[in-house]
């Protein structure tokens, strides 16, 4: 089945404020779809309300055809969507490799007894792992850092180590808050060109937050925008990026400047 992420009507509030006013948007697998909007518009309470970080207060998640509204965050991981996180969040003192294969060991089940032994399927399932994690470093071009402390790692790297880490779940759909935040241009047009790559080979989904316009008009598919909450527009790059609603909720912000970068390259 080709779609993957069918969120509909989809309302967060805190206390009396509303953070996401009836936010529909789906993913097919092989799909890049930009969510952006400017500070503060509800990007990433939407990925929090999807993952079930929060409840939503109204509206549905559908994954894969089955409703997943309200699951724990765990179960909605396992059942194959991984995310990252705008604020990184990693085992900070744990080595680059280990990062990653402790999210491969949150999808792995052995007994207690094989673990302490180190036996059966628990030695194997371990050996496996490693050897998939340094595969999963090597795609992100952070190999020769594997034993080196997470924390000891430049931010646009320890933003690759988080990607690394989300796919060692082996999902179905990918949500990336503001992945090349802290990125180089360099590094974020290799991470680009890297998305598409995945997306292709993986024929996974994705989901894209970012505030860097030309990248995001540079890999997204489709794009929707929110502005205090609310949808406001949604459509393809050029579409989105000529809306006369789209550019004045970014007025005062880059959002021209980017675009004209955009144009230019
Ligand atoms: N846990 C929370 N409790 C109360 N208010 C919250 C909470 N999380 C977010 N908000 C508020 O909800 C609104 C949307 O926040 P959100 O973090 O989703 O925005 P965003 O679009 O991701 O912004 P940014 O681009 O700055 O990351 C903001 O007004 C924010 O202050
Ligand atoms: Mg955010």
């Amino acid at each position: 089945m080709d779609l993957l992420l069918d969120i509909n009507g989809l309302s967060v509030f805190f206390g009396g404020v509303q953070a996401l006013n009836k936010l529909s948007l789906q993913i097919r697998k092989g799909e890049i779809i930009g969510l952006i909007g400017p500070n503060g518009a509800g990007k990433t309470t939407a990925f929090n309300a999807i993952t079930g970080r929060i409840h939503p207060s109204e509206g549905s998640v559908f994954f894969c055809g089955k409703e997943i509204t309200g699951w724990p965050a765990p179960r909605i991981a396992r059942n194959g969507i991984a995310r990252t996180f705008q604020n990184i969040k990693l085992y900070e003192d744990l080595s680059v490799i280990e990062n990653v294969m402790i999210a491969a060991h949150s999808s792995i089940s052995y007994s207690f007894i094989e673990a302490i032994l180190g036996v059966g399927r628990y030695s194997r399932d371990e050996a496996r792992i490693k050897s998939r994690a340094y595969e999963l470093l090597e795609l992100m071009n952070l190999g020769e850092l594997a034993s080196e402390q997470a924390n000891s790692l430049p931010y646009g790297s320890q933003r690759k180590l988080e990607i690394a880490r989300a796919l060692a779940l082996n999902p179905r759909l990918l949500l990336l808050d503001e992945p090349v935040a802290g990125m180089n241009p360099t590094e974020t047009r290799e991470f680009g060109q890297f998305l598409l790559t995945l997306r292709d080979n993986l024929s996974i989904g994705v989901g894209l937050i970012d505030h860097d316009m030309s990248f995001v008009m540079e890999v997204c598919d489709m794009i929707r925008v929110i502005d205090h909450g609310i949808p406001i527009a949604w459509g393809t790059p050029s579409v989105v990026r000529n809306d006369p609603k789209v550019i004045s909720a970014y007025l005062g912000t880059d959002f021209n400047g980017a675009m004209d970068n955009h144009a230019t390259n």
